[in-house]
């Protein structure tokens, strides 16, 4: 019999083309569709339009989400030829822990805006193939809802990921609440410390925590119901009021970095670490893990696109803590990229919320098993076997070729 606590064994790229194909002989077709394009624009009709533009949009022009893309279009992979690639090996290992590819569901807040099932049908998804999950601060269902639906499903890591508010005792009790709940590392995210100007947003009136959406961490916390006259469910307008005077701390530094790290023992992960002096800050003041990031482009218009910042703090990091990447990751190619460039793996974002939008649970499943066979195919059909093997003589780029030569 399989043992349910184990996450099921992912197909290979050709195992996985083979079942569509097959599928396909038989007249069906995938209910998820696999070009994301596609996918984005099934998600898109059925998605309330500011539903949808709350997960596509980012901030001002949104050229920093453009930027996301150039930059991957820039850097060319230079596949190589008769190296004997038959078996292939994605598995990265993480804090200890041996993931089946470099792939994590990074922390998207609010998802009950795409789907019911929200954030509970991500986790089990990821959970289900071995792969991490990344709970938001901001997430549709508790800290401890998410963890016990996770744990029906198999064993695979589980993060949290921290927005640091003004209140240090609700900060505190939040990262106790995820380390009772089984979460192996802590991600604080530094790039949200305010809301970028998203125009998308401010074009529809529509901020979903001001509806009490994604405030599920919030109402349950007992430190912040004691701040409380009436409980959230009886008076949900005053708990909104008081989580929008929480939620940002524009005051933080790195001193606030080196108490939090006195003040629990799971690995520290800093999310949005873009410029490689902001990599040694982070190095001194004694976290476990980066990750470069500009958050999809929602916060700083007119940004670096965030590959491009990668390759400056791998530098500076220089082996001592993993570095992960994410903003812009759509396809095999891009995690290839990332990883030849020195990230260790790489977050999933939008890309997940459409599969979640079209077929919940189950559409984040596809999602995550097309970008495996597709990163596997991409591996071996550029001459490589496993993730370790690649570095940033697998790429090229026009603007550098002389320098890399
Ligand atoms: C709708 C949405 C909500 C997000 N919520 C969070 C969040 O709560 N915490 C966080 O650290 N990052 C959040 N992010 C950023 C993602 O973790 C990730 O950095 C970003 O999606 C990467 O860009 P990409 O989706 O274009 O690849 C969110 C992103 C989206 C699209």
């Amino acid at each position: 019999m399989s043992d349910p606590k184990k996450p099921q064994a992912m197909p290979t790229g050709p195992e996985r083309e083979l079942e569509i194909y097959a599928l396909g002989l038989g007249g069906g077709k995938p209910a998820v569709p696999i070009p994301l394009e596609m996918l984005e624009q099934k998600a898109k009709e059925m998605l309330s339009p500011r539903a949808y533009d709350y997960v596509a949009g980012g901030a001002g022009s949104e050229d920093t989400m453009r930027a996301n893309r150039e930059a991957f279009y820039r850097w060319r992979i230079v596949p190589r030829m008769l190296r004997d690639v038959a078996k292939r090996d994605l598995s990265v290992e993480l804090f200890g822990a041996r993931l089946p590819a470099p792939i994590l569901l990074g922390p998207v807040g609010v998802q009950e805006i795409v789907h019911k099932d929200a954030d509970v049908a991500s986790v089990r998804a990821a959970t289900s193939l071995g792969l991490p999950f990344v709970l938001s601060t901001m997430s549709s269902r508790t800290i401890e809802e998410v963890a016990q639906a996770a744990d029906n499903v198999a064993v695979s890591p589980r993060w949290f990921q921290l927005y640091w508010g003004k209140n240090p005792e609700l900060t505190a009790s939040m990262v106790q609440r995820a380390e009772r709940a089984g979460y192996s590392a802590l991600v604080v995210t530094l790039d949200t410390h305010s809301l970028g100007w998203r125009e998308r947003d401010l074009h529809h009136g529509y901020l979903p925590f001001m509806l009490g959406q994604g405030l599920a961490n919030y109402f349950s916390d007992p430190i912040f119901r004691g701040l409380l006259a009436q409980p959230p469910e009886q008076n949900p307008m005053a708990a909104i009021q008081l989580w929008g005077s929480l939620f940002s701390n524009p005051a933080l530094t790195w001193k606030d970095i080196v108490f939090l790290r006195q003040h629990t023992r799971v690995p520290i992960i800093l999310k949005g670490i873009l410029h490689a002096n902001d990599a040694a800050l982070a190095l001194e003041a004694g976290v476990d893990g980066l990750i470069v990031s500009n958050h999809g482009g929602r916060q700083v218009d007119g940004g670096i696109g965030a590959l491009d910042a990668l390759p400056s703090v791998v530098r500076e990091v220089n082996g001592r803590v993993p570095v992960l990447f994410d903003s812009g990751i759509r396809r095999g190619a891009d995690v290839f990229k990332a990883l030849a460039l020195g990230a260790r793996a790489v977050l999933l974002g939008r890309p997940y919320m459409w599969g979640l939008a079209v077929a919940g649970e189950a559409g984040v499943r596809e999602v995550l098993l097309n970008l495996v066979a597709d990163l596997d195919l991409t591996l071996a059909l550029s001459g490589y076997t496993c993730c370790r093997e690649l570095d940033a003589s697998a790429l090229w780029r026009s603007d550098l070729a002389e320098a890399l030569s």
